[in-house]
C-alpha cells in the first residue's frame, strides 16, 4: 500500500496552537462550546471504536448490514471495467472492504484512495485491506479536499466517493451544504457518491445510542477535558462535570453537553487565564443531525446531485444514499 502525504502535515506546535485558540474561543463563547473534532486524539479514537461496536450504538451495525446487502448491487449501477473508490475519513476498513470486494467479485478493477488527515488511521486500514492484482491502494494523508484534488489530477476512471458512518451528520445545515457543493466541484459528470445518513427515529433509540449503558459516550466526551488538562495545562476535575446527551426535535439533532455540577473556576495554564462556570452551566460539544428522505432530496438538489437510490437497513434506522453528479 502506497502512502502519499500531501502538503505539510500540521506540525505539532501549529496543531497545539490551533487547539489552544479553539479552546479559548469556545470557552469565551456564550453558551460555552468546544469543537467536536478534538474528540479524536489517540484515546478518544479508541473509545469511539468501542462505541461503534456497542449494542446501544446502532448506526455502525445498521450501515454494515446495508453495505453487506448492496455491495453486489453497486457494480450493476457503476458498470465500468475499472473504478476509483475514494473514501473520505477512514475507519478500520471493514465497511470499505465490503464495497471494494463487491466490485472485485463483479470483475471490476479497483483503485482505492482512502483520504484521512491521520497517518495512524492508515495503519489500521493496512491490517484489514490487502492489495492484489485487482486492487491497488494509495492512502492519502491530507485534508479531504487536498486529497480529492490530488486524485482528480491522477485518475482517469469514474469515481465513487464514500462518505460513510453518518459523518455528514456532524455538520450543521450550513456547513453540510458548503461541504457537499465543494465536493461537487471536485467531481465529474459520471461520478457518484455514497453517503451515510442516520435517520430520524424513535427518540428513545437515539437517546440510548448517545447515552450508552456502559458510559462509553460519557467517557468519550469527558476525554476532551482530559485532553485540555494534558495538552494545555488545564485543571478540569472530571467528577465535577456530567455528560448530557439529548435530542433537539426542532433541529432534528442529537446534542452532547458537559454540564458543570457546581460553581467553579477552571484554570488553563497555556491560555494564562481561568474560566468561570456557574452551577449547571453547559459546554456544547457535538451535533449529530438526523435525516428524513425529504432532507436528503433537498440537500442533493441544492448541491448539484441526483439521488439514484436510498438503501436502508431492515429497521430503517440508517440509509446509504447513492448520488450521481449532475453537470
Ligand atoms: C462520528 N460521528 C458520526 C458520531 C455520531 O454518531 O455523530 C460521533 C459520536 N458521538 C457520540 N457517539 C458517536
Amino acid at each position: 500500500m502506497k502512502i502519499t502525504v500531501i502538503g505539510e502535515e500540521l506540525k505539532n506546535n501549529d496543531a497545539l496552537e490551533q487547539f489552544s485558540i479553539d479552546v479559548l474561543t469556545g470557552l469565551c463563547s456564550k453558551p460555552k462550546m468546544l469543537p467536536a473534532k478534538y474528540f479524536y486524539d489517540d484515546i478518544g479514537s479508541k473509545i469511539f471504536q468501542k462505541i461503534t461496536s456497542h449494542n446501544d450504538y446502532y448506526p455502525t451495525r445498521s450501515e454494515f448490514n446495508i453495505l453487506k446487502d448492496i455491495c453486489s448491487k453497486l457494480p450493476k449501477v457503476l458498470t465500468d471495467e475499472e473504478i476509483d473508490i475514494i473514501e473520505l475519513g477512514v475507519g478500520d476498513g471493514h465497511k470499505s472492504k465490503l464495497v471494494i470486494d463487491g466490485f472485485k467479485d463483479a470483475g471490476t478493477k479497483v483503485n482505492f484512495y482512502p483520504i484521512d488527515i491521520s497517518r495512524e488511521a492508515m495503519n489500521l486500514l493496512k491490517e484489514n485491506i490487502k492489495e492484489d492484482d485487482q486492487l491497488s491502494i494509495e492512502a492519502i494523508v491530507s485534508e479531504y479536499f487536498q486529497g480529492l484534488k490530488y486524485v482528480r489530477e491522477h485518475s482517469k476512471n469514474k469515481k465513487l466517493i464514500l462518505f460513510l458512518g453518518s459523518n455528514v451528520g456532524n455538520f450543521n445545515i450550513v456547513q453540510v451544504q458548503g461541504f457537499l457543493r465543494r465536493l461537487w466541484l471536485t467531481l465529474g459528470k459520471e461520478d457518484h457518491v455514497l453517503i451515510g445518513f442516520d435517520l430520524k427515529k424513535d427518540i428513545n433509540k437515539l437517546l440510548s445510542a448517545y447515552n450508552d449503558s456502559d458510559g462509553l459516550t460519557r467517557d468519550f466526551n469527558l476525554n476532551l477535558l482530559t485532553r485540555i488538562n494534558r495538552e494545555l495545562g488545564g485543571n478540569f476535575d472530571l467528577d465535577k462535570f456530567q455528560h448530557f446527551g439529548t435530542y433537539n426535535p426542532s433541529l432534528g439533532a442529537m446534542e452532547s453537553y458537559l454540564v458543570s455540577l457546581e460553581d467553579q473556576d477552571i484554570k488553563i495554564d497555556e491560555l494564562e487565564r481561568s474560566f468561570h462556570f456557574k452551577p449547571y452551566e453547559a459546554i456544547h460539544l457535538e451535533y449529530s443531525f438526523k435525516y428524513i428522505e425529504n432532507d436528503i432530496d433537498f440537500l442533493s438538489e441544492k448541491t448539484g446531485f441526483e439521488v439514484i437510490k436510498n438503501y436502508y437497513d431492515e429497521n430503517k434506522y440508517f440509509t446509504d444514499s447513492l448520488w450521481k453528479v449532475l453537470k
